[in-house]
């Protein structure tokens, strides 16, 4: 495949019922060494053959992502987990057996037939099989485990809807396949299965609690004080632009949010308020703009980077969040909201 195209190819795919032509064609162009986006059940992926190592580093060069950050390898057939990692412990299969296809990613001991630039040079691999019809047939017919980031530029938000992979990414990829919303919004958890008691590295669409369901209490460690909230207690003065402030979930959040924006706005400030719906009407002067239902933090989860993404076309100074009760999925809500203050941008 030709670098540099102008525009990548789109096609829209019916994510129920895909029509295999297009996927074929997909599917040959990772045959190929080619990129292909496609969506899976979390957020959209950015495909290559994930045993091609040229193709494979054409994923880092396309997102500029450091080549020591790993790839997550999809299958679309449980039984090729044996194929690609080794000393796979019993565990690992009733926890497949639960969560595949879903957004739980395993991390186990490498087999020699994955490439080093695969795993950022760590001996061990990262595998997922996502629940997405589109994904599972492109893997299918591209009779190759798919390496696939987040289809977006290294340290923004993941995409969630094809047009989100075009504002990053077009012309840097082959082939975008268009299968509207992703369901989730909010990428997979990630379990290393190579340490003991069990970890969970990144939190997401499968919550601890229903993993430790699977692996009883002792095997996998308690994750949830390394998954702090930062200070919010900066002063307007030394806010610069695009901060993000992250504000808890208390009995006075919604008091705390709009005594932060007033003085925002007296400042000269332009403010957004990421809300949920019951708040909306709370913030005078300020570019709202609604999360979901504090009554349902599946659907937060999913406009979450839609959310963000949108801020980002506002040219707001500052952003002022409403933090989620930590837990459950609020939990992983609140740990992307805390990444996203780190990287200083809305
Ligand atoms: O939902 C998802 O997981 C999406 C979809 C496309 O599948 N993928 C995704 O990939 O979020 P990415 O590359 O954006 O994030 C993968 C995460 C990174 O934080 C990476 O450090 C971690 O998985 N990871 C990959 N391989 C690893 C390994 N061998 N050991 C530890 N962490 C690993
Ligand atoms: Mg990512």
């Amino acid at each position: 495949m030709k670098k540099g195209l102008k525009e990548s190819i789109i096609f829209k795919v019916n994510s129920a019922h895909p029509q295999l032509e297009k996927i074929k064609n997909a599917a040959n162009v990772i045959k190929q060494g080619g990129l292909v986006a496609f969506p899976t059940e979390t957020v959209y992926g950015l495909g290559a053959d994930g045993l091609n190592i040229k193709a494979c580093s054409r994923i880092f060069s396309v997102k500029k992502r450091p080549a020591n950050v790993p790839l997550i390898l999809h299958i679309a057939c449980k039984k090729h987990l044996f194929d690609l990692a080794k000393k796979i412990p019993r565990e690992a299969k009733d926890l497949i057996d639960r969560f595949w296809p879903g957004p739980l990613t395993l991390v186990l001991p490498k087999s020699r037939i994955i490439p080093q630039i695969v795993t950022g040079g760590l001996d061990t691999v990262a595998i997922r099989m996502p629940n997405n019809p589109i994904a599972l047939k492109l893997i299918k017919y591209a009779q190759t485990p798919i390496a696939a980031p987040s289809a977006n530029l290294f340290r923004g938000h993941s995409p969630t809807c094809a047009q989100h992979v075009i504002d990053d990414l077009n012309g840097n990829v082959d082939i975008i396949l268009d299968g509207g919303k992703t369901s989730l919004g909010i990428e997979s958890t990630v379990l290393d299965l190579t340490v003991k008691p069990f970890k969970i590295l990144r939190l997401g669409g499968i919550i601890e609690k229903d993993l430790r369901k699977i692996l009883g209490k002792a095997k996998l460690a308690d994750n949830r004080k390394k998954i702090k909230c930062p200070t919010n207690n900066f002063h307007p003065s030394v806010c610069s632009p695009g901060k993000m402030i992250l504000v808890e979930k208390t009995k006075d959040q919604t008091s705390k949010m709009q005594e932060l924006a007033l003085q925002f706005r007296m400042s000269g400030k332009k403010v957004g308020v990421m809300a949920t719906k019951e708040n909306k009407n709370k913030f005078n002067g300020c570019v709202v703009k609604v999360i979901g239902s504090e009554k349902d933090l599946n659907t937060c989860a999913l406009n979450l980077f839609s959310t963000l993404r949108s801020f980002s076309r506002e040219n707001i100074d500052v952003l002022i969040a409403q933090g989620f009760k930590r837990k459950d999925i609020g939990l992983t809500i609140m740990n992307r909201l805390q990444k996203n203050i780190k990287k200083g941008s809305p």
